[in-house]
């Protein structure tokens, strides 16, 4: 018996279908990346913007073909889509077995086994989440792995659905972090990316006045002590929380990743006001010019919304300008979509999608263009990669992972996949480099 997952959205989404994959081995069956074999097919949903629900939709309207030819197939719909739209899913798609929320993942093989013997479809909604299963998974590298330290996000930006469909902030325990990370290297794991909405809210909802020292940079030294993990990576990060402390962390830990994913959002105080970020454009420019000073080889990464209702031709402006002053290595840009339910739904919005797309491109241009300036500067430099597998040309080429999250592009072997080793950068692009192996 076989499944078959398809999984959409963020890290925290790779990393459920990681914790599914165990779950359904456990109850016996295999994966297939043939979606034609399988007898059970999972999406793990997104549902940050409206373009992913719709893309969700095409996918499932496609599985109605499967199911008639198979009516034994079970359809399972995860993740925060599902957590979103609960029932409705299974009123415009009644060939749907099986909803289930964010919260009931470990549910799954229970909610299959009484599919089996029911007739009815079945949506398994819980509002509140636990940590405890969080680390039953199946790593899909072996060499890799995504720790969840904080689940949830109580922040409620105005534009964003994550914490409706993720729900309050939960920190897992730090003992039982430290332990899992123990065995996850034991087991062969080079590298770890730590994993929340908000990793610098780490601890708060575990501190009681009495245990202030649980907190992200303190988890952060605690982790690096620990003997054979060579790299450690965390997202993300939100600059109302970003303490100097981390910085300083980064700095005296070799084996924490001199790369820092900062999310913006806006370069207008008005919009990042309207937006509920809780900080000003010069609180951010005072981190990154800390990061600037204490970690000068450091890559700051960013997310930014284009076309927040009210964004006026001044608001994108001052965007542009912090963009320019700042030099992200790369930023993640975005079309503000509308969120049912959100504060800002209720926002009025002057601007057509035509006027927020000419914005994206312009800011999309600039970006791009520092971005390979950036690259640039690395050519004829050496660094040490993690080999992550195949490239995306030819049969001989691989890719592996810069300290500044780079992927780069170069002639290796197989055996080379999984360990660390020295490329020197050749030439670059915008979203690549291309290498080669020092001898
Ligand atoms: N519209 C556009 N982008 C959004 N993001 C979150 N919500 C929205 C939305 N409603 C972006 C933010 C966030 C990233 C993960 O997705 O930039 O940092
Ligand atoms: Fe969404 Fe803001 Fe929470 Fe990030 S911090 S998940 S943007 S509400």
């Amino acid at each position: 018996m076989n499944f078959f997952i398809k999984t959409f959205g963020c890290q925290m989404n790779e990393y459920d279908s990681e914790r599914i994959f165990y779950l359904l081995e456990s109850i016996g069956y295999k994966e297939s990346a043939d979606i034609n074999k399988a007898n059970i097919i999972i999406f793990n949903t997104c549902a940050v913007r409206e373009k992913a629900k719709n893309r969700l939709y095409g996918h499932i309207g496609n599985l109605k073909k499967l199911k008639s030819k198979n009516p034994d197939l079970l359809i399972c719909i995860g993740g925060c889509t599902a957590q979103n739209l609960k029932e409705k899913l299974l009123k415009d798609f009644p060939y749907i077995d099986i909803v289930f929320g964010t919260h009931n993942i470990s549910e799954l093989p229970e909610l299959i086994r009484k599919k089996q013997s029911l007739k009815n479809n079945i949506c398994s909604i819980k509002e509140k989440g636990s940590d405890r299963f969080i680390y039953k998974s199946k790593r899909y590298l072996n060499f890799k792995a995504y720790v969840p330290i904080i689940i949830g996000c109580n922040n409620y930006c105005s534009y964003c659905i994550v914490p409706y469909v993720r729900g309050k902030e939960i920190s897992v325990h730090p003992d039982k972090i430290i332990k899992h990370v123990k065995k996850l290297v034991l087991d062969g794991v080079l590298e770890i990316t730590l994993l929340g909405q908000n990793v610098n809210s780490y601890g708060r909802d575990l501190t009681g006045n009495s245990k202030k020292s649980i907190n992200f940079s303190n988890l952060l030294k605690n982790i690096s002590g620990i003997r054979g993990l060579h790299r450690i990576r965390f997202i993300t990060s939100h600059p109302k929380d970003f303490s100097d402390d981390i910085i300083f962390t980064i700095k005296e830990n070799e084996n924490i990743a001199k790369h820092i994913h900062l999310p913006i959002q806006s370069g207008s105080d008005r919009i990042l006001k309207r937006m509920n970020r809780r900080y000003t454009t010069e609180q951010y420019l005072k981190i990154v010019r800390l990061i600037r000073e204490e970690l000068p080889n450091c890559s700051i990464t960013t997310d930014i919304i284009v076309g927040f209702p009210g964004e006026d031709e001044e608001d994108f402006r001052q965007t542009l300008n912090l963009v320019k002053e700042v030099r992200f290595d790369r930023a993640f840009t975005f079309i503000y979509s509308n969120r049912e339910g959100t504060k800002a739904s209720n926002f009025y919005d002057n601007k057509t999608l035509k006027e927020k797309k000419v914005r994206f491109l312009k800011l999309l241009e600039i970006q791009n263009k520092i971005s390979l300036e950036e690259n640039k500067k690395l050519i004829g430099k050496k660094f040490e990669v993690l080999v992550e597998g195949f490239g995306i040309k030819g049969k001989d080429i691989f890719k592996g992972r810069l300290e500044n999250n780079s992927i780069v592009n170069f002639k290796g072997s197989k055996k080379d996949i999984g360990k660390f080793k020295y490329i020197e950068i050749l030439d670059v692009k915008t979203f690549y480099l291309k290498g080669k192996l020092c001898k």
